[in-house]
Order: structure tokens, then sequence, then C-alpha cells
């Protein structure tokens, strides 16, 4: 999606959750910022869990993991700057490695991607010949390149139901093989050691104890859950998934299972509706500030890099995904 640059509507966006004091400090380095990426003719990409200075201040466009992916492969800047985690901006090299790509803090990892590398996906491949591998878009460049075909939790099932044969090897999220399994007759072989250390916290108690609180309750939560938890929601799906589902519903009262940004940026969005957040930070998302994208832009740091022989398979898999929709 993408957002307006006009500084008193971001101001307008910002003030429905920043503090007078906090607005007053990160207007002159949201201006700075849209000075800068005119200068060196930059696109600034914005997951949807960024804090809201980062997505409604500075974001050119913003999105889930695959809308940005697509979005990586379309721009003509000479610099995209990513504003998520490394995997995300290493999925736009992937793509589109004749551009610059940026990310404000290299730190920005995820603990899916840290759960598994190149050596454990040929490992399975090994145990279990010929099955095909499909992998969730958050894990490293190197995973990738072992992958017949990525995913994201906008599209894993479409994605699991293309490839040949009835059981495949999905990685490396267990939550998400554990939900896509429900969906499919394939069977799926899993990657136990595979956790998002943000959406493993919920609870189906959670979203009971909020039901009681609230009448008419609509629970919408992320794949990354276990089943137990998707299964009490109402909706299921990524991020942007989950913010057209609320668009198309005219429930007042919405519980987010997901990281608590989320719910700061749909706030904007839908004034009017009543979002009920349990609020957990993820660290890497977080290691991304207004600052930081800043001093990203002017010292044109950290640049994401990939290896061609890492990055020409890698992007047959990425191209596989984007092909399936
Ligand atoms: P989306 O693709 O749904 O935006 O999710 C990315 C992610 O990291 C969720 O934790
Ligand atoms: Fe990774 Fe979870 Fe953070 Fe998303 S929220 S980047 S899956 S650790």
């Amino acid at each position: 999606m993408r957002i307006t640059q006009d500084l008193d509507e971001i101001r307008t966006k910002l003030a429905v959750t920043m503090m007078p004091h906090e607005l007053d400090q990160a207007m002159p380095v949201i201006e700075e910022i849209q000075h800068l990426k005119e200068q060196k003719n930059a696109v600034v990409l914005g997951h949807n869990y960024m804090t809201p200075d980062v997505f409604h201040g500075v974001s050119d466009f913003v999105g889930d993991s695959l809308g940005l992916a697509r979005l990586a492969g379309e721009t003509t800047a000479d610099i995209i700057l990513f504003n998520g985690v490394h995997f995300m901006a290493e999925t736009a090299k992937i793509i589109n490695p004749n551009r610059k790509v940026l990310i404000a803090d290299l730190e920005a990892g995820c603990s899916l991607a840290e759960s598994i590398t190149g050596a454990d996906v040929r490992e399975l491949k090994k145990k279990y010949p010929g099955v095909p591998v499909v992998t969730y878009v958050n894990c490293s460049a190197e995973v990738k390149a072992e992958t017949d075909v990525c995913c994201t939790s906008a599209n894993a099932l479409q994605v699991v139901e293309s490839v040949e044969g009835d059981t495949v090897i999905f990685l490396p999220d267990e939550y998400l093989a554990r939900n896509i399994q429900q969906q499919t007759k394939k069977k799926i072989i899993s990657w136990e050691q595979g956790k998002c250390i943000v959406h493993e916290l919920y609870t189906a108690d959670d979203i009971a104890d909020a039901r009681r609180h609230f009448d008419d309750l609509l629970v919408i939560s992320h794949p990354e859950c276990d089943t137990d938890v998707t299964g009490a929601s109402d909706f299921s799906g990524s991020t942007s998934q989950m913010e057209g589902f609320i668009a198309k519903s005219d429930r007042k009262n919405i519980m987010l299972v997901t990281e608590c940004s989320m719910g700061d940026n749909l706030r904007s969005r839908f004034p009017d509706r009543h979002f009920i957040s349990t609020c957990q930070s993820c660290p890497h998302m977080k290691k991304i500030t207004l600052v930081k994208v800043r001093d990203a832009l002017l010292k044109e740091q950290f640049e994401v890099d990939v290896p061609e022989h890492i990055r020409v398979p890698a992007k047959k898999a990425v191209d596989r995904m984007l092909a399936i929709g």
C-alpha cells in the first residue's frame, strides 16, 4: 500500500498514538528523511510491525512480507531502504540485485530465520530424498538457496498445494506448518526448532479471557501462533490480510493476536474501532528506529549483499513463489 508523504497528514496520523512531545521530537527527523529520500532517489519500504513514526512517517510503501517483496522487485529507485528485519532486506536484494539495499540495523534478525541453516536443509533432503522443500521467507538466503519454493503466511497453503507429490518438507516455522497441515491433505514434515518468539507467547486462554470482557469481539491472529490460538480466532492470516479482513468487517471491538505495533498503526487507519492488543513486541523489528533510519540514508548504511552462488538459486525459489500469487 502506498502511503501519504504530506507532513500535516503525517502529523495527524501520528497524533493518534504519539504524545505531543514525542511528535515534536519526531517531526524534524521525519522531514530530514523525506529530503534525503529525494536527494538519493531512495524508496523506503516499511513492514506492518514498524513503529508508527517509521510506518506512517517515512515509508513510501507499507505491507506484509509478500507485498513488500513484490514492491522490491518492481522499484527503479537507486536505493531500497528496507524497514523490517534482515531476511526481508535480503529477499529484496535477491530479487533486485542491481539496487543498493540498506537496513538501518544489521542486528534486526528473526528467531525463525536463526533456527535453521543451509546444512540443516541439506540433511533433511538426504533423509527425505525427492520430497519438495517449501520454506517460509523468514529464513536466510542460504536456506532459500536449498529450497524448491518459498512462501509467506499470505500464500503458504497455495504454495504447498502447488508442489508435486503428497508429502512436503515445510520449514522453518513449526506452528505455521501445523496450521497448514490442518488445511491440506498432503503430509507435512516440519522443523520443531522453528518458532516465532512473539507469536509463541499467545495462548487460547488469552482469547477466552478477552471474549469474556468484550461483547461481539472479533479476534484476528497470525498463523505463526499455535493451532489452538488460530482455532480460537475468527480469522488468521498475514499482517496485510488481517488489515483487509478488518476493512471488510463492521465489528467495533477487535483483538489483534500479533506484534504490538500492528495495532498502533491500525488505530490511525480505523479511528472508530476499539483495538485490544495484548501487545507482545518483536525485539528485532524494534531495532529499527527513526534516528537509525535517518542515519542509514545519510551514510548509506548498512548494505545488504548476497553472494551470487547463493542469490541465483535463492531467486528461483522466490520467483516461483511470486509466480504462484
Ligand atoms: P507477514 O508476512 O504476515 O507480514 O509476517 C511477517 C512476520 O515476520 C510475522 O511475524
Ligand atoms: Fe521473526 Fe517473529 Fe519477529 Fe516476525 S515477529 S520478525 S517471525 S521474531
